[in-house]
Formats: C-alpha cells, structure tokens, sequence
C-alpha cells in the first residue's frame, strides 16, 4: 500500500478590517474629497466677508447678514472634515479615545450647521429654489438636528448600533452640499436654473445620500457577512 500525502489547505491568514493596506482610510478620503467643494467655496466666501476680493457670484442675503454664513461655513468645514475620521474602523479601533474626544466636538458643530442652515432659511428672504427647496431645507436641518441628538443619547446608554445609525444619517444628510455638486451642476445643465429645477436638483442631492446613509445602515458588515458565509459552508460539507 503506498501513503499519498494528501496537500492540507492552510487557512487563510486572519484579515483584519482596516489593516495595513490602507483601506481603513479610503472611506474618510472620499467623505473628505466629497465635501471639498462647499468647504471651498465658503471659505472663498468667507475671504470676501472679512474683505477680500469677490470671487464667487454675488449673493445680497450674505451681504446683509453675514454673520450666519460665517458661523455656518465654519461649523461644516470642520464637520465634514473631522468628521470623516469618525468613520475610520481603525482609528475607532486604535484610538477610541480620540473617536470620543472628536465626537464631542463634532456633536457641538453639526448642531450648529444645521441650526444656522435653519436661521438662513427662516430669515433669508428671496433664496433661489422656491417653496420647494425651502420646505426641503426645513426638513433637513430638522432631522439632522434629531439625527445629533438621537445619535448622542443612544451612545450615553451604550447602544452603538443606534448611535453608529443616527450619526450616519446626520452626517449623511451634511455632505449633501457636495452631493448637490453634482446633482445641481447636470440639473439646471440640462433643465436650466429655473426655480423648479434649482430645487428638485439640491432637493436630489439630500435624497441621494439619505438612501446612501440607509443602505450603508442595514448593509451586513463584511465581518458578518463573511462569518455567515462560513457557517453556510460548514452546513452545505455535513
Ligand atoms: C458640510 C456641510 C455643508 C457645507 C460645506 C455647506 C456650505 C455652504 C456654503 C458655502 C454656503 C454659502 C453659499 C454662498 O456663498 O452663496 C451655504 C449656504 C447655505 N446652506 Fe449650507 N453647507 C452645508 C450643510 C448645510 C445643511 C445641512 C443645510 C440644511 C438645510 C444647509 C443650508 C444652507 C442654507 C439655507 C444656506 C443659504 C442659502 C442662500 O440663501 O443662498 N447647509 N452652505
């Protein structure tokens, strides 16, 4: 009788999420290249409100009343920056005491995006996008406002899965500003800057990344994917 060695399959090295190839870092990237334009252009506005020259298209409601826009560009700067770290597995990981730190910070200037977004609303008279996008403005300042506090109250009683939830929708809802980019960019290029069509195409914007923030919120993780795959295949081999 001659023994075959039969070749035994080595188990795959453990990966981890987030590990050394970088990829713990691409989704912070993308949020923080998502958010460049807003944050650029306000801060060209910004420049023109501490008396700089004028670079961007003149808008009277800042000229009276600048001091909500400089509060407001501010705040989203910081929090469409900072905030992306958050959603670093491995710096949660790593430094959890920073993901706390930051979130103290983060939970105080995006409850000012939001409010100042709402007071700009509310008293800005003559805002481009009609009824429309100032009833969809309403909505949005008032359930990233929830989403915060939801987000805050559910970390205090240790339940993460609501805290990660809520604080994804507010954060999704946030960098609307640079999903409206694009969405305001092809809408009123093929529709034209109608009130009609500058509202639907900001309004899209904020639909866009609520339906991104849903997705990302009830997407099996790919731990849990891969761990159900495996028992999947342990139970097929019985
Ligand atoms: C990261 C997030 C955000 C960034 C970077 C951002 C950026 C900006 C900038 C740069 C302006 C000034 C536009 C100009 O110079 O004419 C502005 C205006 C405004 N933003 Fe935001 N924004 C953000 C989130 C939000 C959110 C969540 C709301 C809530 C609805 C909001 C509501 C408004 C309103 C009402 C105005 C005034 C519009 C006008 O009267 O022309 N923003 N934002």
């Amino acid at each position: 009788m001659t023994l075959r060695t039969v070749p035994v399959p080595r188990p795959a090295p453990p990966r981890r999420s987030g590990g050394r190839d970088g990829s713990s870092w691409r989704v912070p990237g993308a949020l923080v290249v998502l958010s460049v334009v807003p944050v650029v252009a306000g801060s060209l506005r910004l420049l023109e409100v501490v008396g700089g020259p004028q670079l961007l298209p003149d808008n009277p409601r800042i000229d009276t009343s600048p001091a909500p826009v400089v509060v407001h560009v501010v705040a989203a700067a910081l929090y469409a920056f900072l905030g992306a770290f958050q959603f670093s597995a491995r710096l949660r990981r790593r430094r959890p005491s920073w993901h706390r730190r930051s979130g103290r910070v983060l939970v105080g200037a995006g409850l000012l995006v939001a409010l100042s977004g709402l007071w700009m609303t509310l008293f800005y008279t003559g805002a481009p996008g009609g009824e429309l996008l100032w009833t969809v403005r309403l909505v949005v300042c008032s359930a990233m406002v929830t989403s915060i506090v939801l987000g805050f109250t559910a970390i205090r009683r240790r339940d993460i899965a609501a805290h990660r939830a809520w604080m994804v929708r507010a954060y999704a809802l946030a960098v609307g500003a640079g999903t409206q980019v694009f969405t305001q960019g092809i809408g009123e290029g093929l529709f034209g800057t109608s009130e009609l069509s500058t509202g639907l195409s900001i309004s899209s914007g904020w639909v866009i990344n609520a339906a991104v923030a849903e997705w990302v919120i009830r997407r099996p993780t790919a731990r849990r994917a891969r761990r159900g795959r495996t028992r999947t295949s342990l139970a097929g081999s019985r």
